[in-house]
């Protein structure tokens, strides 16, 4: 159930009678079942906490309790498929799933965004933590590299998620890997060679494992499931934390029938926040945390905020941040397609359908062919640019491409009296150098593809400047409660401290997007899944 009505909120508003929460025996409670909050929830699992994990949305896996399978197997859901991933916003899946309490794109369902995105997986590059001081000290990758590794032996990625090892479809990687080979750009393997995101390309490493979508619901929930101290509950949304001053208590939370009511937590338990960057912030504001007007707002909607005197003021979705994404399109002379979905959803694509029962084919793919990365430089700063590469139709290619760490722009997160997260200020191009910079960018790729033996042809946006009026969300959001030691109640930026533990409180943290201060190199999701298994870490260090 998503928020609703405010004033049934409201009339609802009283202890439910027969309540399913052991209230006050729980040592943390974990508000959001995404990747966050899963890999930090099962962490405090093994070591021997109790948990509740709090999810507002529905399971999405036959496991977790969907039952819309596929037609041809009954034990996976279309969202699993990773062949079907490419299609991900045809399916019936993307409107149940995508969030509509904010403004930008968020998955409110068990998975955050891991269970509908396209299933990129970039490992990160250590100069994305390193590079420049936007990273504390602890949060270097000398610190994160043993958390990257725990991440990466359950849930590693791959290039080749045949099992037969073969790849499929290699119309578009074939011609284009040759266009970069002519441009003397280089062919890595971006698992293993992360650090290399100098003009290289490689075959796309996808968040696949045995042939289906892989993501903590997979490779972390199950192992705490295992455990008679680990409580999931779905369909269930935290309002807000209750507090006593500094001290967090517990929370409140709507469960599916509409009802509120107030879970505790132990008399030392924590409370740890995984709503994502767009979903956390209002969780802080409903809360008396953040921007006095943001307070006030949450306070207009309905919520039972805490008195005046005990806000607390911390600049919570102030430096928004994102990829923003440019399409660049092109007439190719390569020999591909899009596969057809509607037949591989409804069971006559036979030839395709059979060899994924043998672990193989075009089926246990995802959605891109080729995926390259490079970097520029305007006075002294060095930004970096992704392109996924897919088909878009029959030999014409489709480039989204992004500029990521390095950018310099930021925008602001707020919320309206509905309860929605809303974007006020745009996170994108906001500064002289990203716009000269990506201008810079796209018009050497326009300018490639325009060479008279290249082969290409550009389509739909046929110069530089209608190229950057494509800009699209990357959704890739961070920095809505950015992590650092700069005190945002003295007039810092910061909102969450080294151990991301909330200035201001005694035991509330944050784990999601939020609290990176920067943006990575490429998609995200591998690095919020370090960033949580380091944050679960440092949580569990505080005695
Ligand atoms: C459409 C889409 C495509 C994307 N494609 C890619 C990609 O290909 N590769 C990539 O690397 N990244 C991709 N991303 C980004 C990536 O999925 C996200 O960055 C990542 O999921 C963020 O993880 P998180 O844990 O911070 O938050 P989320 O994934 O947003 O998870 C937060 C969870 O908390 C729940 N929640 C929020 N508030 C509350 C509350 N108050 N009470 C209870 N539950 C709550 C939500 O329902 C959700 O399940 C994509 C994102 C989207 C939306
Ligand atoms: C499938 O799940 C939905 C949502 O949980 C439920 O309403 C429906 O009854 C279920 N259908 C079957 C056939 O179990
Ligand atoms: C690629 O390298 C070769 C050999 O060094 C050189 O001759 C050629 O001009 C280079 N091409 C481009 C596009 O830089
Ligand atoms: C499945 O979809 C394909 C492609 O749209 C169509 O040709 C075929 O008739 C459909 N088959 C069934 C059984 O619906
Ligand atoms: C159905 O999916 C499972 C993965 O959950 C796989 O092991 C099995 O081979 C698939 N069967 C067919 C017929 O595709
Ligand atoms: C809140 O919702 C009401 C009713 O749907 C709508 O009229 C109003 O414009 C919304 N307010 C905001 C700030 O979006
Ligand atoms: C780069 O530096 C020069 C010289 O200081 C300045 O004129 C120019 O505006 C700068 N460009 C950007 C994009 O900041
Ligand atoms: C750029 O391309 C767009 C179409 O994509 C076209 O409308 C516009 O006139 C072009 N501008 C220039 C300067 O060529
Ligand atoms: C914060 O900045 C404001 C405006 O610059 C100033 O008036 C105030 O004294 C500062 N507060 C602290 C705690 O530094």
């Amino acid at each position: 159930m998503r928020f609703s009505s405010l004033s049934l909120l409201a009339a609802a508003g009283t202890l439910a009678s027969a309540s399913n929460f052991k209230s006050g025996e729980y040592d943390y409670i974990v508000v959001g079942g995404g990747p966050s909050g899963i890999i930090t929830a099962e962490r405090f699992i093994e070591a021997g906490k109790r948990v509740l994990l709090l999810e507002q949305g529905s399971g999405p896996t036959v496991a977790t309790g969907a039952n819309e399978t596929l037609v041809w197997n009954h034990t996976l859901t279309d969202i699993d498929l990773p062949g079907l991933s490419a299609d991900v916003g045809a399916l019936p899946a993307w409107d149940e799933y995508l969030c509509t309490d904010t403004e930008g794109y968020a998955g409110c369902v068990l998975g955050g965004g891991v269970t509908i995105n396209y299933m990129v997986f970039v490992h990160p590059p250590e100069h994305d933590f390193d590079d420049n001081n936007n990273w504390p000290q602890g949060w270097k990758w000398k610190d994160l590299k043993p958390a990257a590794e725990r991440l990466y032996k359950r849930n590693p990625g791959t290039i080749l998620p045949s099992a037969d090892g073969k790849r499929y479809d290699q119309g578009l990687y074939n011609v284009l890997s040759n266009f970069f080979k002519k441009l003397n750009w280089t062919s890595v393997d971006m698992i293993t060679q992360p650090n290399e995101k100098y003009q290289v390309y490689s075959h796309p490493a996808w968040n696949i494992k045995d042939q289906v979508r892989a993501g903590p619901v997979r490779t972390y929930l199950p192992l705490a499931e295992k455990s008679k101290n680990f409580h999931l509950s779905l369909h269930t949304k935290v309002l807000r934390v209750v507090r006593s001053g500094s001290h967090i208590t517990g929370v409140e939370v709507q469960t599916a029938s509409g009802k509120t009511e107030i879970v505790s937590v132990a008399p030392h338990g924590r409370v740890v926040l995984a709503g994502g960057a767009l979903a956390t912030p209002r969780v802080l504001f409903n809360s008396g945390i953040g921007p006095k007007r943001q307070i006030e707002t949450a306070k207009k909607s309905g919520i039972n905020v805490p008195p005046e005197h005990e806000w607390i003021n911390l600049p919570v979705g102030v430096g928004l941040k994102d990829h923003p994404i440019f399409t660049i399109m092109a007439q190719t002379p390569g020999n591909f397609g899009i596969p057809d979905y509607e037949s591989i959803v409804n069971g006559s694509d036979t030839k395709d359908i059979s060899l994924y029962g043998k672990g193989s084919g075009l089926l246990t793919q995802g959605k891109h062919r080729l995926t390259f990365f490079s970097s520029n430089n305007i006075n002294g700063t060095t930004r970096y640019y992704q392109g996924s590469c897919a088909p878009e139709s029959d030999a014409v290619l489709d480039i989204t491409t992004y500029m990521t760490h390095g950018l310099t722009s930021s925008g602001v997160l707020g919320i309206n009296e509905n309860q929605t997260t809303v974007i006020e200020k745009s996170p994108y191009l906001q500064t002289a150098g990203d716009r000269v910079a990506a201008y810079q960018f796209i018009q050497s790729l326009v300018n490639d593809f325009n060479a008279p033996d290249s082969g290409f042809e550009l389509e739909t946006y046929l110069n530089t400047t209608a190229i950057m009026s494509s800009l699209s969300p990357g959704m890739h959001y961070t920095t809505t409660a950015k992590m650092g030691t700069d005190d945002g109640r003295e007039n810092g930026t910061s909102v969450v401290d080294v151990n991301t533990k909330v200035y201001g409180t005694d035991n509330l943290y944050i784990v999601d997007g939020s609290i990176h201060p920067d943006l990575p190199t490429g998609n995200i999701q591998a690095t919020i899944m370090v960033i949580a298994e380091a944050a679960a870490a440092r949580i569990l260090a505080q005695k």
